[in-house]
């Protein structure tokens, strides 16, 4: 079976004021009543799946066990990481982690902000992959784009159709030309953010382009304590790594990648235009407004209008493509085009103290 890891530990900040630093958006119920966090482990639970390896900071830890509990999931293990130090450090944790009991364990590296609703058709995707990985592949998953977008990895497909469908080249984050360009192409998929890959494969990669992260990560392994049931690694050799993803340390380095096509519905929610899209795949919205039940639209187009307070209602009038997100203690108004920079009124708010 395939060990699922769950990473879970990033700050979610585009979904500033819903999602916040002590409760960052893979846990809230931000679509339907299960948080994205929940959706994910149980999309990953069944037959194919041994028990998930969670990973997450120290603040996370009883919400993450709490919310497996309330879906009936019991963790493999939690792993906390003293500081987040983004995915690349996370991923080799958990390698490493688990090549201590077998180095050939095929690992899921799953996010946890993903809308994936058909759970069985992502399962074949993954049962496609397994021989690949197998043999030594790094698999990713390829989405089919609709818009050059510049948040996500973009997978060049070979023409060379020998082989198992080897990828060209990983481009993670391209601006918006390049994002444009390569949506024109026709030979690109989105990288999901999901990847499949044995422990020995992605630990030899990590050896091969970042080695630099080995030593910090062993050390932080040896000496990690268990409390709890949770296993907390060293501070000290994980404070010293770089905050980067494996989408740049390893994925874009990699001449071993493969890649799955997923044709099913798939999308991360990353920030509040991507909330408001995918209330419309659900129920196409009129005019594109999408408000909830404490919320009034009056002659809008293309508006977002939420409230997660219950004393709180939310009215618009004539608002164009705009969003408005009240929570009892903080309301966000922005153009639609502008949910990626939601981040940085956070970071103002922060330095605000
Ligand atoms: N445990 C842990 N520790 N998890 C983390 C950390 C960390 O330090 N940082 C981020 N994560 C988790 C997030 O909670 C999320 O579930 C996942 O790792 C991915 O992080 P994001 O920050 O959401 O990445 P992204 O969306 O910008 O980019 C990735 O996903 C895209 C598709 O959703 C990349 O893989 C892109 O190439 C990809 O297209
Ligand atoms: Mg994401």
């Amino acid at each position: 079976p395939v060990v699922p890891v769950l990473l879970s530990g990033g700050s979610g900040t585009r979904l500033w004021p819903v999602s916040r630093k002590s409760f960052p958006k893979q846990f809230a119920p931000l679509v339907g009543h299960e948080s994205l966090f929940q959706a994910s482990a149980r999309r990953l639970s069944g037959a194919r799946y041994a028990a998930p390896l969670i990973l997450t900071g120290a603040d996370f830890r009883f919400i993450v066990t709490e919310q497996l509990a309330d879906i009936g999931v019991a963790p493999a293990g939690v792993l906390i990481e003293p500081a987040a130090r983004n995915t690349a450090p996370a991923v080799l944790a958990a390698a490493l982690h688990l090549a201590r009991s077998d180095p050939d364990t095929l690992i899921l590296v799953a996010p946890s902000d993903h809308v994936v609703p058909d759970d069985e058709a992502f399962g074949r995707a993954v049962d496609q992959g397994v021989p690949l990985a197998q043999a030594g592949r790094i698999v990713t998953f390829g989405i089919q784009p609709t818009r050059p977008e510049t948040g996500y990895g973009w997978l060049e497909l070979s023409d060379d159709s020998a082989g198992p469908a080897p990828l060209r080249r990983f481009v993670e984050k391209p601006d918006a030309a390049t994002a444009e360009a390569m949506l024109r192409d026709g030979r690109f998929l989105w990288n999901a953010g999901i990847f499949l890959f044995t422990a020995r494969t992605i630990i030899q990669a990590f050896r091969t382009h970042a080695p630099d992260f080995i030593p910090p990560v062993e050390a932080a392994l040896d000496g990690a304590t268990r409390d709890l049931g949770f296993t907390r690694l060293a501070a000290e050799p994980w404070q010293a790594l770089p905050d980067l993803s494996i989408d740049y340390a390893v994925m874009e380095k990699a001449d071993n990648l493969s890649v799955v096509r997923f044709a099913d519905h798939w999308s991360d929610l990353g920030g509040w235009d991507a909330i408001w899209r995918e209330a419309q795949v659900d129920k196409p919205a009129w005019r594109g407004v999408v408000a909830d039940l404490r919320s009034t639209a009056i002659d809008c187009d293309n508006v977002l209008l939420r409230s997660d307070d219950e004393g709180m209602q939310v009215v618009g009038i004539g608002l164009k493509d705009t969003m408005v997100v009240a929570t009892g203690d903080a309301v966000l108004v922005a153009d639609m085009t502008r949910a990626q920079d939601v981040r940085q009124a956070v970071s103002a708010l922060k330095s605000r103290g």
